[in-house]
């Protein structure tokens, strides 16, 4: 029996889950480029999500023409800013709230593992073929004749039906080794499974993550911690070898999972931090290991700053887990520490009494001032220079010790300071 291909019209699911100035768009789109004698689709993750119902406001184009020239023609009479990629042909336009990628439809080549490809004109079946896997190689027909009809020439409705991640091409790998975080990354979030033979592969060739440039590394690492629950992906990738190529002192493990949720509490009802994600991974690391990892990534200033400094206050967590030290003694413990440096650590240390402490500094230490300024001590006559700061140190400590609790008494203790002085 001849089995006739269904046409899957996703017109419906168009209009219902994209807002509909972005349905609109790419209507109009749509009709722009058909006018010009040219084909275009939507392709890659928001077709995939189409699919499984989920919401997706990147919308990735694909022209069977030029990407260039449709920017301009669809800017013409919309107020957005368009920047171009003369050497693959791509845009990407800024419109409203919204960003949409423009790529001319190209096959791609790669001159050894990991280059960045060769690209070159071709059909959207070609384009389709280059990507990383089934569910994300399909495209939507966006000329008016065909508006909302299903391309899927390589099988991504079926992987998707049975809840597969599946490259296209046993070299997948090898080619663009940044896949291999990418399908634990589709796995874990979709609840998908990596479908045997791509399993053995990603196996295979977790080595050619090597071929990776650390930048590339580092974007692939944002996006798992961009994730509602990045330790899944963390533990597989644990499991598949891809973390020890990160570093090979790195775990993830169910502790690992319950620090992260404490991340997600404290953020909540934002994303942590990636710092804060990134000091509790890397909570186990020497100070050498870390640095290593931070230079093999290029992390931003910032949140080397936060994970450089985890691993100083860890080294102070023994003193933080006495019982009884004056407050003033966990303020100096962990003042001038970046502060996710500090929550971090209190989702990290083993000891309760530690991380008591720590609460406490995060709760309350960290505020206390006196009720003095520079220019109070100046009108009490001391003179300008060090001992201002050494002067207002003093009474932090007694504030933070409760040995003054008030203005006056900050006064009476500046008094004694000058007279033993002037012994
Ligand atoms: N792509 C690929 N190989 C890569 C990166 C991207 O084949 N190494 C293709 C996939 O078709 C992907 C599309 O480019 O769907 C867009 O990339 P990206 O925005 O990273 O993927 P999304 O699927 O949109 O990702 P997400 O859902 O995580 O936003």
């Amino acid at each position: 029996m001849v089995k006739i291909p269904v046409t899957i019209d996703l017109s419906g699911q168009i209009e219902k889950q994209l807002p509909a100035e972005l349905a609109g768009f790419i209507r109009t789109a749509g009709e722009i480029t058909s006018g010009q004698g040219q084909s275009l689709y939507l392709v890659g993750g928001v077709v995939r999500d189409l699919l499984l119902g989920r919401a997706n406001l990147d919308l990735d184009l694909v022209i069977e023409g030029s990407a260039i020239d449709l920017a301009h023609w669809l800017m013409q009479d919309k107020q957005g800013k368009i920047t171009t990629h003369p050497h693959f042909n791509t845009a990407k336009l800024q419109w409203h709230k919204w960003d949409i990628d423009l790529t001319t439809a190209r096959s791609e080549t790669y001159a050894r593992p990991g280059a960045l490809p060769r690209v070159k004109p071709g059909p959207l079946s070609d384009d389709l073929f280059r990507r990383d896997f089934t569910i994300n190689a399909m495209a939507v027909h966006l000329d008016p004749g065909r508006f909302g009809e299903l391309i899927d020439l390589y099988g991504g409705m079926d992987d998707l039906k049975h809840k597969l991640i599946r490259i296209l091409h046993e070299k997948s790998f090898i080619d663009d080794a940044t896949r291999v975080w990418r399908g634990l990354r589709y796995e874990q979030r979709l609840g998908f499974k990596l479908e045997p033979v791509t399993l053995k592969l990603l196996k295979r060739d977790t080595d050619m993550l090597d071929t990776i440039s650390g930048d590339r590394i580092r974007y692939e690492l944002e996006c798992i911690l961009g994730e509602e629950f990045p330790e899944k992906a963390l533990c597989r990738a644990e499991e598949l070898g891809a973390l020890a190529k990160l570093h090979p002192s790195l775990r993830s493990d169910r502790r690992l999972g319950k620090k992260f949720g404490k991340a997600r509490g404290f953020a909540y009802p934002n994303l942590p931090p990636q710092g804060l994600y990134l000091a509790l991974l890397t909570h186990s690391l020497t100070s050498g290991e870390i640095e290593c990892l931070i230079s093999y990534l290029r992390l931003p200033k910032s949140v080397a700053q936060i994970i450089r400094d985890t691993a100083s206050i860890k080294a102070r967590l023994e003193s933080l887990a006495d019982p009884g030290p004056a407050p003033s003694r966990i303020y100096h413990l962990l003042h001038g520490y970046a502060p996710l440096a500090i929550v971090a650590t209190s989702f990290a240390a083993d000891s309760p009494v530690a991380r008591r402490h720590i609460e406490l500094y995060l709760d309350k230490l960290r505020y206390i001032k006196p009720a003095l300024n520079g220019n109070d001590l100046k009108e009490m006559g001391i003179a300008p220079g060090p001992q201002i700061k050494e002067i207002l140190n003093l009474l932090r400590e007694a504030r933070l010790d409760g040995k003054v609790t008030s203005k006056q008494a900050e006064v009476e203790l500046v008094r004694e300071w000058m007279a033993e002085r002037t012994l």
